[in-house]
């Protein structure tokens, strides 16, 4: 088998193991899940790294002072660095067609919010979850150049995330009330997309069945035991805003349910209508 047929990334990682709806899968078609999976995590990294290079550049424009425009040059060099080092990994497709939505979200807050949500959303909250995601994903690849890879990069996402805690440390006047409609306006479409649970292996998984049904997805959402999963990601995007965000804000966040987990029942029905042309063909809707 050659190298890209692969997994970077195996069963355990995706907790599929022991689900009855994965085994009944043949084994080449649950190889190339996974294959196709794993491109997709390098995917996701490279647009995340392409972003952190224009946030840099941005941050750099907008910077007080002359220690904090070094700062994001050095930050813009550290994500050219990482995004080369991504690129050489693997083949994936590295086409604009094919952002991931997660990276296209991220580039809006970039483009568009000003700098206390850029210093929330993007340095705090997406740079932190990045931290612990690269550091799982370091640790569980069973290829050892993308593991240490991800290992390198993890050493300077550390120091942007807390940078970015201590320049939000400096905002001591608080949030005016339009800072904070736009930070929570961005927030609840991450916690979306975090809430919704785990989409790209459903997405996979159901496009090899012939008209799959709500039951049989949440069946399979039991078997991964996605709502335990994702209820503690949820739980990790609540510590990363709980220490930089003005108590009456995390109120907020908390009482529109941006931190509240879905039952099974929410994320099956939430999944089968965000992923496209898969439930909608069948017949039982
Ligand atoms: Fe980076
Ligand atoms: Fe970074």
């Amino acid at each position: 088998m050659g190298k890209e047929n692969v997994p970077i990334w195996d069963e355990d990682f995706f907790n599929v193991k022991n689900s009855e709806t994965w085994k009944s899968l043949s084994a080449e078609i649950r190889n190339s899940i996974l294959v196709s999976l794993g491109q997709k995590i390098l995917q996701e990294a490279y647009f995340i790294e392409c972003a952190g290079m224009a946030y840099a550049g941005k941050m750099n424009l907008a910077a007080k002072n002359k220690e904090e425009r070094e700062f994001y040059c050095f930050v813009g060099e550290e994500e050219a660095k990482h995004l080369r080092m991504v690129e050489s990994l693997a083949n994936f497709s590295t086409s604009l067609e094919n952002i991931p939505s997660f990276s296209l979200l991220i580039g809006e807050i970039i483009q568009e919010a000003q700098r206390t949500s850029h210093l929330l959303l993007i340095q705090i909250l997406l740079e932190g979850w990045g931290l612990n995601y690269y550091k799982t994903l370091a640790k569980t690849a069973k290829d050892e150049n993308v593991a240490q890879t991800f290992k390198n990069i993890v050493k300077d996402e550390i120091r942007h995330h807390s940078a970015g805690v201590i320049l939000f440390s400096n905002h001591k006047n608080g949030m005016s009330d339009k800072e904070v409609d736009e930070f929570l306006g961005y927030f609840e479409r991450i916690s979306f997309m975090v809430k919704v649970g785990p989409y790209s292996i459903c997405e996979e998984v159901f496009r090899q069945k012939k008209d799959p049904t709500e039951e049989e997805l949440k069946k399979f959402l039991t078997e991964i035991n996605a709502v335990v999963v994702t209820s503690g990601k949820m739980e990790l995007l609540g510590q990363l805003i709980a220490k930089s965000l003005p108590d009456a804000v995390l109120e907020k966040v908390k009482a529109k349910g941006y931190l509240t987990a879905m039952s099974l029942e929410e994320m099956t029905s939430a999944l089968s209508q965000s992923i496209p042309g898969v439930f909608a063909l069948a017949p039982n809707r």
